[in-house]
């Protein structure tokens, strides 16, 4: 019997995003083994997923709650012939893609928290964390879009770290969801946005990430190791940067982690 339950929505030709799923029950991290596969040849679109895992990684050193049989967690390689310079734009696209798939499943809800946190409600229930793996001057180079989305966490199931200010779809809907659906929806999206970013560029979907930013015009406070910076939102420019007036003029942030005051009265994550 087959033991990949994703195998069903497996598609498309070889290369397409989803055309194949490798699938385990329990990994450290599924961006560890898409980094293994990249080195032993895997094809781009291959998609990496883990009912749970044990040493789930977020953004800046942080980890990432995966318990099994709840949540999504995939890596996506990709052999993308985009510049590395257009890597962070990947992420954002990664992130709109994301939000169109869950607008389908949690409607109303879904916001985009720069640069990359995806959000139901005003929390947060999901992230994506881009990198690199191979060797960037050779062929076997590639970019490792790794998701996790929890889709089925309840309250009781978080940690202390994460309970004020994460949720999850189930949690935002008060329905159930089905993740296997989820993922096909994500496929879709992620093959018709980062085929948009490879023929056209950023500028047709930065609009669309703009639609859906929780910050617009929202007081923010950026910081960035030592740097700290606060300012009102005005929007992202075609880099992706994120556009802030700050107290001493306009500001263009291209890294840090951002703060929504008065969100859950304390970072805000
Ligand atoms: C963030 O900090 O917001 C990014 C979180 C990314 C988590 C996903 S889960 C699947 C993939 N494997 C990991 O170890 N991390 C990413």
């Amino acid at each position: 019997m087959d033991d990949n339950p994703y195998r069903a929505i497996e598609c498309g030709e070889p290369g397409r995003i989803g055309w194949r799923v490798r699938y385990y029950d329990s990994l450290p991290s599924t961006q560890i083994k898409a980094a293994d596969l990249v080195t032993t040849g895997e094809p781009t679109g291959t998609v990496v997923i883990a009912d749970c895992q044990t040493a789930g990684r977020g953004r800046l050193g942080r980890s990432w709650h995966s318990p099994a049989g709840l949540n999504l967690y995939l890596s996506v390689i990709l052999r993308t012939r985009l510049a590395p310079s257009m890597y962070p734009q990947i992420s954002l696209v990664a992130g709109v893609a994301a939000t169109e798939a869950l607008e389908s499943f949690a409607p109303g809800l879904v916001a985009l928290k720069w640069p990359n946190d995806l959000w139901l409600g005003g929390k947060k229930t999901g992230g994506i964390l881009a990198e690199t793996a191979g060797t960037q001057s050779t062929a076997d180079a590639a970019v490792l879009l790794g998701i996790g989305i929890n889709v089925n966490l309840d309250r009781d199931q978080m940690t202390p770290d994460i309970v004020a200010r994460a949720t999850s779809v189930r949690i935002a809907t008060g329905k159930p969801c089905d993740r296997i659906a989820l993922a096909a929806a994500l496929f879709e999206r992620l093959n018709r946005r980062l085929g948009e970013l490879e023929q056209s560029g950023f500028g047709s979907i930065r609009p669309l990430w703009e639609r859906y930013s929780a910050l617009t015009g929202k007081r923010v406070t950026v910081i960035n190791g030592s740097e700290r910076q606060t300012g009102v939102v005005k929007g992202i420019d075609s880099d992706g940067a994120l556009l802030l007036d700050g107290e001493g003029g306009p500001e263009r942030i291209i890294a840090g982690d951002v703060s929504l005051e008065g969100a859950y009265g304390q970072d805000g994550e």
